[in-house]
């Protein structure tokens, strides 16, 4: 097929995910709620948060395969984006992350050959852009080296016509060992990451060095331990799948690209329309048209830079605290709630440099609700609550 037709909207690659893993036998399930169960955890952070009783034998998982898009903030705690989110282009605070389950059914085969299927010939990435990373420990690190998605992946680029010796790169404990929090299930992972300067050339020397041009966009985990809290990883008594693939980098790659046409525009999440009606409504409330620019100097930013700044950071935040509230986390004085109201308050400081008025915060509510309202019902069903706050 030509690039035109896979032109995809959001809505269109987060369908096809979920079609795809489902016609691999996996039930769709819904996203869990921003507010975990999990006692240690400030809002769901990861995919995998509902289903850990499943993971460590717990709870008998309903179903032996599952795939869903999950509502995931990062922002205080382990994983914690906010301060990047604005300054660059592929950080959020609240971002969906779509993913494919295994409770103690298929392993690495299947969850690597899938994930390739999917990307490569359903959404037909240019292949000779991927990279995969495999878990390497150093010494202190948990586990032994990757050897079996070391393999599988070496296949898999061969049959491509792509040399593995390039296109599969190692990473450590910090890079390829997943863990949710200090403690709970965890595993090795291996990340899908995808070149995206404009001859796409540069030969796994991107992967992992915080560059806006070679970004992760899935991350494939293997769970297979317990991290306790003296610090041992014990074996589960079952093998799991827990991927998480970023969907609005692969919304941003595919709108950018403009279907893997064009790589000359320099890659932001912010290009595809999960933001770009957002900052429809923006420009007419402020006068200000949004530029694509970033920060050449982030200790100088100009005054054109941090207008685009703050579309970036409002766009975020918006979204942000229309889930966190529809699913009942509101700002208030402490903890979570905290966190959500410094992230309001930080809203409205850079709705100041737009020159926005009091108020023109809850004008943005409806645009997120219009996106995603049918696929996080509670955003419709709490509107009111959530203009009021
Ligand atoms: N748990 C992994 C992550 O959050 C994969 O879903 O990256």
């Amino acid at each position: 097929s030509t690039g035109q037709q896979l032109n995809m909207t959001s809505d269109q690659i987060r369908q096809t995910f979920l079609e795809f893993f489902e016609s691999k036998e996996h039930s769709i399930v819904p996203s869990a709620s921003l507010l975990p169960d999990a006692p240690n955890l400030l809002f769901t952070n990861a995919g995998m948060n509902q289903f850990v009783p499943y993971f460590l034998g717990e709870r008998e998982a309903p179903y032996p395969r599952a795939t869903d898009t999950q509502k995931c903030i990062r922002a205080g705690g382990k994983h914690n984006d906010l301060e990047d989110v604005g300054l660059d282009t592929y950080h959020h605070t609240f971002f969906e992350m779509l993913g494919n389950w295994s409770f103690g059914d298929y392993f690495k085969s299947e969850a690597i050959e899938w994930a390739w299927e999917l990307i490569t010939e359903i959404w037909e990435f240019p292949k000779e852009r991927l990279y995969a990373t495999v878990y390497k420990p150093e010494p202190g690190d948990p586990a032994d080296f990757d050897q079996e998605a070391y393999d599988i992946w070496k296949a898999v680029f061969e049959k491509a016509g792509l040399d593995p010796e390039v296109h599969i790169v190692y990473g450590n404990k910090k890079d390829n060992f997943w863990m949710m929090g200090d403690t709970g299930p965890c595993g090795p992972c291996s990340e899908l990451h995808m070149d995206l300067t404009p001859n796409g050339d540069t030969q796994g020397s991107l992967v992992n060095a915080d560059s806006p041009y070679c970004i992760e966009i899935w991350n494939l985990v293997f769970i297979q331990f317990n991290a306790t809290p003296d610090g041992d990883f014990v074996p589960l008594k079952s093998k799991h799948v827990d991927t998480g693939m970023g969907f609005e980098r692969v919304a941003g790659i595919v709108a950018t690209s403009k279907a893997f046409t064009d790589f000359l525009s320099p890659p932001s999440n912010y290009n595809s329309d999960l933001f770009t009606s957002i900052f429809d409504k923006l420009e007419a409330l402020s006068g200000h048209t949004y530029q694509r620019t970033l920060p050449e100097d982030l200790e100088n930013i100009s005054e054109l830079e941090m207008k685009d700044v703050a579309f970036r950071v409002l766009a975020d935040h918006i979204r942000c605290l229309s889930c966190s509230i529809a699913d009942g986390i509101l700002p208030g004085n402490e903890g979570r709630n905290y966190v959500l109201r410094r992230i309001l308050r930080r809203a409205v400081m850079y709705g100041r440099r737009l020159g926005l008025e009091t108020g023109f915060f809850a004008h943005l509510a409806p645009i997120v609700i219009e996106k995603l309202g049918h696929v996080f019902p509670d955003l419709v069903n709490q509107q009111d609550i959530i203009h009021k706050v």
